[in-house]
């Protein structure tokens, strides 16, 4: 035994993921019906996965420019400047990350002194906390209340700020509650931003998931495209998890910090993803808005079904998380979650995973075959029965 804290008092301060205890049993379980995973059910479309194998048939192994192909970075600045009217240098301004999950490490990394407190929503994406204090920062949960869809509140996030506070973070739309931050609220706080001087990360990733409302880029508020750290990427919309590819749209001089980081501890991604990635800008929007329509089908079914049985649920607005509220069965979204998975062999997260807030709730991603959610809301169904009293 080394007589010393091997570990840093930063790692130590990171509980595990709640997430992937759960994850572990579930793979013991042939018959279990998963809405654990926030992943696509979808294979990634076929011309995107060509593009990929081409790329390796054609011997191009190696490294790409750090910040990613050129070629990229022009498509993704040329789809920044459709959907928003925002122009990004792709030299200076965009980077190709290690999916979104770099891009949020990076940016924290970029932009946080030890001390810095960082405002966020709760229940919010369970990599935020940690990240933050990975990168030395404090976390600043905000919460988000069903009342509002679980769409955060310029109002709460004034109370938060503090003369420490360096960064609001934001997932819009948010896991895993698929709240969709409104025009407004969003207005309000990027001038709350642009008042205190502070930085935005906007986490996008679900950006072009959302049903019946519009998804707004905080970035296109005045002053704020200097002060955004926009991110998205493949991994929802193209069904691309596995190929690791996400980007980052930012100022020269934040995202200049950013590169640093990422050339020294990434180098770049991978080069056979960042061409599938390029197909999928280039000729993927007819497969986006197919998944896109499944997933609002489900979606709409699924959580109407969830509140037919009594499990209080908001229509999300956005992502494919459904976050019923599981109080009517006298049991904690803990005991909710374990007991659904082994009497009933259906796998959801517990809310409390996701932040303090989040007690109470269930998160059930309806990424998953039509049949499966229904199938899923008989065995809900009888197991709320069961519990109710
Ligand atoms: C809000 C949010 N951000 C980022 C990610 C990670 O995305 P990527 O696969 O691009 O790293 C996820 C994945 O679940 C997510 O839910």
């Amino acid at each position: 035994m080394l007589k010393r804290d091997v570990l840093s008092q930063r790692v130590r301060q990171v509980k595990p993921s709640g997430i992937r205890k759960f994850f572990d049993i579930i793979n013991t379980m042939p018959n279990v019906i998963s809405l654990g995973v926030g992943e696509p059910d979808f294979v990634t479309p076929e011309h995107i996965r060509q593009a990929g194998v081409a790329s390796i048939q054609a011997g191009r192994t190696r490294y790409t420019s750090n910040a990613g192909t050129l070629e990229l970075r022009e498509e993704i600045a040329t789809l920044l400047q459709r959907r928003y009217g925002l122009t990004y240098d792709p030299v200076s301004q965009i980077l190709v990350t290690v999916g979104v999950s770099e891009g949020v490490d990076v940016a924290m990394r970029a932009v946080i002194d030890p001390g810095d407190e960082v405002i966020s929503p709760d229940p919010g994406y369970v990599a935020y906390e940690a990240d933050i204090i990975f990168a030395g920062g404090v976390p600043v949960p905000v919460k988000t209340y069903a009342e509002y869809n679980f769409a955060v509140r310029a109002a709460e996030i004034a109370a938060a700020i503090t003369p420490r506070t360096k960064v609001i973070l934001l997932g819009n739309p948010n896991n895993p509650t698929g709240a969709v931050i409104p025009r407004e609220e969003l207005e309000a706080i990027a001038k709350l931003a642009v008042e205190h001087n502070l930085i935005v990360i906007s986490d996008e990733v679900y950006s072009r998931l959302v049903y019946n409302t519009e998804h707004v880029c905080i970035a296109t508020f005045p002053g704020m495209q200097e002060r955004t750290i926009l991110l998205d990427g493949f991994s929802k919309a193209y069904a691309m998890t596995g190929w690791r590819v996400g980007y980052v749209a930012a100022s020269a001089e934040i995202l200049g910090a950013m590169m640093k980081i990422h050339q020294y501890t990434i180098m770049c991604a991978g080069t056979a993803p960042q061409e599938a990635a390029l197909q999928a800008l280039r000729h993927g929007d007819e497969d986006v808005q197919r998944m896109h329509d499944e997933y609002q089908h489900r979606g709409h079914m699924f959580v109407e079904g969830l509140n037919r049985i009594g499990l209080a649920t908001c229509e999300p607005r956005g992502a494919f998380y459904a976050f019923p509220n599981i109080t009517s069965t006298g049991l904690s979204d803990e005991e909710f979650a374990e007991r659904l998975l082994f009497d009933e062999e259906v796998a959801v997260v517990p809310g409390s995973a996701f932040g303090e807030a989040g007690t109470g709730y269930v998160r059930a991603a309806y990424c998953t075959a039509y049949d499966q959610l229904e199938e899923a809301l008989v065995r809900i169904e009888r197991f709320v029965r069961k519990h109710t009293k």
